[in-house]
């Protein structure tokens, strides 16, 4: 039986949730901010889970965090039920919440220390572990700078760095990167990017097509609780349909060069002066559009392949737009009462 146990937790994907949903409220006010959700994230893989304000993004990490229980469905995270071994799940993950508020008053290295003590370090190795990570998120210098001084950047790696201390196999960041410059950006894709590779799994949430496409293996996209897309960025993208090649010759040689590119696909609408075409074998076939048209003897002026992108994705999958709808009408903090907070920061 303990074989079969520990067989499963090993073999288990570190992160399963299957028909998971969570309802606010009752009667007509009801929402149902997650609607009967699907997820499998593999061992070692950043998951991106990409939606807009309201789509049920931290609402699904908060049961997947055991913060919040499911109104129906299960999951299993690090091979633990959520709802009926949470305190096993809380010691195998890290949770970086997007409205995680934490006394401003204190230090980073105090902060850190606190939280050491709460997964039961001893006080040396609490000590070298928050050293460790000061390092790693780069606030050695400001660690002993309240915290309520700190730029939005250093604050998310300070929740970074807090959501380390009990060296996680499983790591939840919740919009890691809302509202932060590019390069604080940048740093902190760099930071998970070095966690993944050291074996964390890591389930981000994000609003930003690029931090979806740059920084996960795979994806699912989350639309008014729903999962309507699920799989790795590029996969998705070649779901969409063929890329668009885009050439420009002499005018007088446009009726040829437009003949030659229909062998190759469907014509595609593209800026006054080009030819399009939507390449059906993938990108694969620009060489031989050029050798036909170098054939023909016709000079190509201008060339541009045109991937489907992300937001292609979720235009098809949704019938609306992300890109544009992004940051600007974000809420901040939550109205959560401090107390409220610390409890949630005070996990074990
Ligand atoms: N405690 C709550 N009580 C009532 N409604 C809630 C509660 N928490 C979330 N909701 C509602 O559930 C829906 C999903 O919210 P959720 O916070 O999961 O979205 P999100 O994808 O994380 O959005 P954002 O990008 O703005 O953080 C929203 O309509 C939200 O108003
Ligand atoms: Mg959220």
């Amino acid at each position: 039986m303990q074989e079969l146990v520990e067989y499963n937790l090993v073999t288990q994907a570190p992160i399963i949730a299957t028909g998971l949903s969570r309802s606010f409220g009752t009667g007509d006010n009801a929402i149902k901010a997650v609607d009967g959700v699907d997820l499998e994230v593999h061992q070692g893989e950043i998951f991106g889970f990409l939606g807009p304000n309201g789509a049920g993004k931290s609402t699904t990490v908060r049961m997947l965090t055991t913060l919040l229980k499911p109104s129906a469905g299960t999951a299993f995270v690090a091979g633990y039920d959520v709802v009926k071994d949470a305190d096993k799940v809380r010691r195998s993950i890290g949770v970086a919440l997007q409205d995680a508020a934490i006394d401003p008053l204190m230090t980073g290295r105090e902060l850190l220390t606190l939280q050491a003590v709460l997964y039961g370090l001893s006080k040396v190795a609490g000590k070298n572990r928050g050293e460790e990570l000061l390092e790693r998120v780069g606030l050695t210098a400001a660690a002993d700078r309240r915290v309520g001084t700190y730029s939005g950047g250093m604050r998310r790696r300070l929740d970074l760095a807090l959501s380390l201390v009990h060296e996680p196999t499983v790591l939840f960041l919740d919009e890691p990167t809302t509202g932060l410059d590019p390069m604080s950006r940048l740093t902190l894709w760099e930071e998970v990017k070095r966690l993944n590779a050291g074996g964390t799994t890591v389930l981000l949430t994000t609003q930003y097509l690029e931090e979806a496409d740059q920084l996960a293996d795979r994806i699912a996209i989350i639309d008014h609780g729903h999962i309507v897309r699920q799989g790795a960025p590029r996969e998705l993208k070649a779901l969409v349909g063929s890329p668009t090649l885009s050439i420009s010759v002499a005018s007088s040689e446009t009726d040829e060069a437009r003949s030659i590119l229909a062998r190759f696909g469907d014509l595609r609408p593209t800026s006054e002066g080009t030819l399009g075409v939507g390449l059906a074998r993938g990108a694969e076939d620009v060489a031989a559009v050029i050798r036909a048209l170098d054939e023909a003897g016709l000079k190509v002026r201008h060339l541009e392949l045109d991937e489907p992108s992300l937001d292609d994705v979720f235009a098809e999958a949704t019938g609306y737009r992300l890109e544009g709808a992004d940051a600007a009408n974000k809420p901040t903090e939550s109205e959560a009462a401090p107390e409220e907070k610390k409890s949630r920061r005070g996990r074990k």
